[in-house]
């Protein structure tokens, strides 16, 4: 069992859990996740490693209640314990000093980059952070990521908060600007597909964090093959970074909504542990 040590909520439908996991704690890396399950029946879930916290034995994951198990994990409180996490898995992401990065995050990406803009920081390079969201009260980590960046940029579809439009506008007039050396971009499918064609052309290399459905993360049942470079590839333990110019998204996209009739009618019979029965939009 896994107590959870403190929760909080970031944004709309989204938390932030610090867990009791000393053994993860001990080998996490940026760019790595853990799988947990809620409890003896559940499903598992793959989930990022946004920190850890080795003198605590502690590892930090945000959370965003987007279907059955999320919704179950939501419910939950400080004190509270899950029955099982396991990690840390797949590759940490490539740190070393390129020179300018950009950081894209998007959604619960937004998260995921902010352990990647730390490292990135201090491996000695010039980060540039881009976040971005539907609407302002999805954006969280505002201050933690700006800590990291020399520029921070925010955009929002609504125009609530920071620039009206898409992260990918932003990048763009960066790069008209001036010289980037890598992106690194994390969150929906279609906005890593977005950012990958903008940079294919200039060659600067760019790194996406891929999310196919995953069940047992050891590379054994193969649910979360993706299409790399014309080969087959297993998110799970090559990944979950891939570089974006070889990734096939319309693959990606097609296997992710497989189990879609089944995730809502498992929605629809959840009665969440308050006793109503949550509405939620399924993130599709
Ligand atoms: C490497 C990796 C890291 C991730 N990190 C985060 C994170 O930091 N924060 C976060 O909120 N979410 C993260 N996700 C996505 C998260 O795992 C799914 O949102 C979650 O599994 C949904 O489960 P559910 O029962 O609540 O929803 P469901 O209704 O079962 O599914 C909703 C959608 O979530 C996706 N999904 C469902 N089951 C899985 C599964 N077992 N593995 C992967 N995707 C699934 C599918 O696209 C599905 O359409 C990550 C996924 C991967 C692969
Ligand atoms: S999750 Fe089973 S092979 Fe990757």
């Amino acid at each position: 069992m896994h107590k959870i040590i403190k929760k909080k909520k970031m944004a709309e439908n989204t938390n932030i859990f610090e867990i009791h996991a000393p053994v993860v704690a001990k080998k996490a890396k940026s760019g790595q996740f853990v799988i947990l399950r809620v409890d003896e029946k559940g499903e598992r879930v793959p989930m990022t490693i946004v920190d850890f916290d080795r003198g605590r034995g502690t590892v930090t994951i945000v959370a965003q209640e987007i279907g059955k198990t999320t919704a179950q994990l939501g419910g939950l409180r400080a004190g509270d314990s899950i029955v099982d996490l396991v990690g840390p898995l797949g590759h940490p992401s490539e740190i070393m000093k390129f020179g300018t990065v950009v950081l894209i995050g998007g959604g619960t990406g937004i998260a995921c980059i902010y352990p990647i803009a730390r490292d990135m920081k201090k491996a000695g390079n010039k980060v540039i952070s881009i976040i971005g969201a539907r609407n302002k009260d999805l954006l969280f980590f505002r201050k933690e990521i700006k800590s990291f960046s020399s520029e921070f940029y925010v955009t929002t579809d609504d125009g609530s908060e920071g620039q009206k439009g898409f992260v990918s506008d932003v990048l763009k007039k960066i790069m008209s600007e001036r010289k980037v050396d890598r992106v690194v971009t994390i969150g929906p499918v279609i906005m890593m597909k977005v950012v990958s064609d903008l940079t294919e052309s200039s060659g600067v290399k760019t790194m996406v964090s891929l999310n196919p459905i995953m069940v047992d993360g050891t590379g054994m049942c193969g649910s979360c093959r993706v299409s790399v470079g014309g080969e087959t590839k297993l998110a799970c333990v090559d990944g979950p970074e891939f570089d974006g110019h070889e990734v096939d998204f319309s693959n990606l996209m097609l296997r992710n909504r497989m189990f879609c009739a089944e995730e809502k009618s498992s929605m629809e019979r959840h009665v969440c542990v308050c006793g109503k029965r949550k509405k939620l939009t399924l993130g599709k």
